[in-house]
């Protein structure tokens, strides 16, 4: 049985983190496709280009080749064969990803990739278009935010917890502005698909995130399943290991 999971929401609502979790219950794996539009914010970063000059960053998109592969278990990235994952979260990785994510090219090249990695194999896979547009067949749709106050906060702890000095109002006005950023660009804008489940995290641990979705996987699979599909063996499976791990 195939299954796919589409995870959507704003910068900071805790998308990897519950993604990671799900598929590591399900036993299927996660796909990060923030890391892809990484990857190529990397290489345009990397070849000088200004964010800015459109006709540059989409013609440089075809020499830019990004593949997935995975390492017991975790995506690693690589751009012309080089594995450029622990290069990712930084700041010039992000900053260019997020002022190119919004070009038409650079989308269509990674969506491509995407819905081949769903095709091929059961996914969670997070991101700010997996439920509208890369997955629109999904068999879950979550829609993962939380108020801009609890993100930053969580950003603030995490932040302080490796001695790096911050301010949470910087934080927040940081957050406030990716949002509007991921909302309001042209091509394929950060939206709650209709489908999708909404879910709040702001009050939630990452347990009962992680439960919720897999209930409602549980709950959808059981009320489309066709009278021949046996589903409680694969359920029973996943409930078990679920239990296990309480
Ligand atoms: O989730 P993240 O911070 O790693 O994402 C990096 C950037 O890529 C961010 O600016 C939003 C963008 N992005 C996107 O446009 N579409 C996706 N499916 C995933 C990320």
């Amino acid at each position: 049985m195939s299954v796919s999971i589409a995870i959507d929401g704003p910068a900071g609502a805790g998308k990897s983190t519950i993604a990671k979790l799900v598929a590591e219950k399900l036993h299927i794996i996660y796909v990060d496709t923030g890391a892809m539009y990484r990857a190529m914010g990397l290489y345009f970063h990397r070849k000088g280009i200004s964010p800015d000059d459109e006709a540059a960053i989409c013609a440089a998109c075809g020499e830019a080749d990004v593949s997935i592969v995975y390492e017991g278990g975790a995506q690693q990235v690589l751009l012309n064969g080089e594995n450029v994952t622990g290069c990712l979260r930084t700041e010039e990785a992000g900053k260019m990803a997020s002022a190119t994510s919004g070009y038409a090219r650079v989308r269509e090249k990674l969506v491509e990739l995407q819905r081949k990695l769903a095709a091929a194999k059961s996914v969670v896979m997070d991101g700010r278009d997996i439920g509208t547009v890369v997955l629109p067949q999904a068999d879950l749709k979550i829609y993962l935010t939380a108020s801009v106050e609890a993100r930053a906060k969580r950003r603030y702890l995490e932040l302080t917890g490796k001695n790096v000095p911050c301010k949470i109002e910087e934080i927040a006005r940081d957050i406030e502005q990716r949002d509007y950023q991921d909302m309001h660009r042209e091509n394929s804008p950060l939206r709650k698909a209709e489908d999708a489940l909404y879910l709040d995290s702001s009050e939630m641990s990452i347990r009962e995130v992680a439960d919720a979705i897999i209930s409602a996987l549980f709950e959808k699979l059981m009320s489309e399943r066709t009278p021949d599909q046996n589903l409680e063996g694969a359920l029973e499976e996943i409930i078990k290991k679920e239990s296990d791990l309480r």
